[in-house]
């Protein structure tokens, strides 16, 4: 596990219930947070992503690492021959994704893309039904996803993490309207709007955003992210076809309370400890973080190719570098398709 923070530590519980697998190494800055992780967890810590990945006990590296090193561990993964699993966003920009995928191919190691939203209960179930003909044809996506602000320094660095809300959250919302339209078909240019309204004091990245991603048949999807949006995190997913919608709510648990007394952790970006709150059942399982790593470690065990994979990952970062190049410009921009050949 490259990187013990939030995401390692998600990932970590993800695999849990995988039989016959355990996280036997973790690295991340610091040592006494590598430590305290390992101590949980029954891992070994190391100093460097070097080092872990050329560990032999090591098989599968999973990079959970701040953007800025995902091209790094890759690299240190591939060198050593070790597939790889990657969270979002896989790159800063396409470019880095576009090397990362050269590097898998290259080093013919097996590599998935880490997405959780698609691997989620209930957008497994909207898929499903899409495929049963509930709906007749999807027509339209929307996804709205927020909440009060990233609770580390690296994601508020916009030129080290490559972007602001944006970049961190509608990587997901992108993810999801391509796994509920069909990958089959291609996206074709996107609008984009972004500012920075409320933490400007904080970052140069937007806090706020909004992007329309058309596809190559007219269909579209929108994408509504925000990083100050009060009340804890919102995970909204819909979806409308001719004959029907879909609606998902990551963030509508069922168990609600009122409480005058903290009782810990409450769920991903709650805002508050006491008063109304809405304590997240199982996290990893609703987060689709569960069925996720077991599908990579089931895929990597029978040598089959994942659902999600570096592939995936560039396609989405090709969408989110032409929204950016939107918010620039104003106007509906072309997504750049990699010109260098890629294996399908
Ligand atoms: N799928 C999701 O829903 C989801 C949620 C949160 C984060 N993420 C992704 O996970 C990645 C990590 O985010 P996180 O929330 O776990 O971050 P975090 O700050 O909680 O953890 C980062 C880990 O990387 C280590 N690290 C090593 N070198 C570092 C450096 N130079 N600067 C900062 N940290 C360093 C830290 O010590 C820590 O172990 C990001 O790419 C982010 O987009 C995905």
């Amino acid at each position: 596990m490259l990187g013990s923070g939030f995401i390692g530590e998600f990932h970590t519980l993800g695999l849990r219930h995988v039989p016959d697998c355990r996280v036997v190494a973790n690295y991340g800055a610091g040592a006494e947070r590598r430590e305290a992780f390992a101590g949980r967890f029954g891992s070994r810590p190391f100093d460097s992503i070097e080092s872990l990945c050329a560990d032999p006990e090591v098989d599968l590296v999973v990079v959970s690492l701040p953007n800025h090193l995902h091209v790094e561990a890759v690299r240190a993964a591939t060198a050593a021959g070790k597939a790889v699993a990657c969270t979002k966003p896989l790159g800063r920009n396409a470019s880095e994704a576009f090397e990362m995928v050269r590097l898998v191919e290259d080093g013919g190691v097996f590599h998935a893309y880490l997405e959780n939203v698609v691997f989620g209960t209930e957008m497994i179930r909207m898929r499903e039904m899409i495929e049963a003909g509930a709906i007749g044809r999807p027509i339209t996506f929307r996804a709205r996803e927020g909440h009060s602000g990233p609770h580390a320094v690296h994601f508020w660095d916009a030129d080290l993490s490559g972007g602001g809300a944006l970049l961190d959250m509608a990587s997901h919302g992108a993810e999801a309207a391509r796994y509920l339209f069909g990958k089959d078909v291609a996206v074709r240019d996107v609008f984009a709007w972004g500012a920075t309204l409320v933490h400007g004091d904080r970052t140069t990245g937007e806090d706020n955003a909004m992007m329309i991603i058309r596809f190559e048949d007219e269909r579209a999807a929108t994408c509504d992210v925000s990083w100050s949006s009060k009340g804890g995190l919102e995970g909204r997913f819909e979806v409308y076809g001719e004959a029907g919608r879909l609606i998902q709510d990551i963030t509508s648990t069922p168990l609600r309370g009122f409480i005058e007394r903290p009782a810990g952790y409450i769920g991903e970006k709650a805002d508050v400890d006491t008063g109304w709150v809405f304590p997240v059942p199982d996290e990893t399982h609703v987060h689709g973080h569960d069925a996720m790593m077991q599908h990579v470690v089931e895929s990597f065990r029978s040598g089959t190719t994942p659902r999600e994979t570096f592939h995936d990952g560039l396609v989405v970062n090709e969408i989110l570098d032409a929204a950016y190049r939107s918010m620039s410009s104003g106007t509906w921009e072309p997504v750049a398709r990699a010109t260098a050949p890629v294996a399908a």
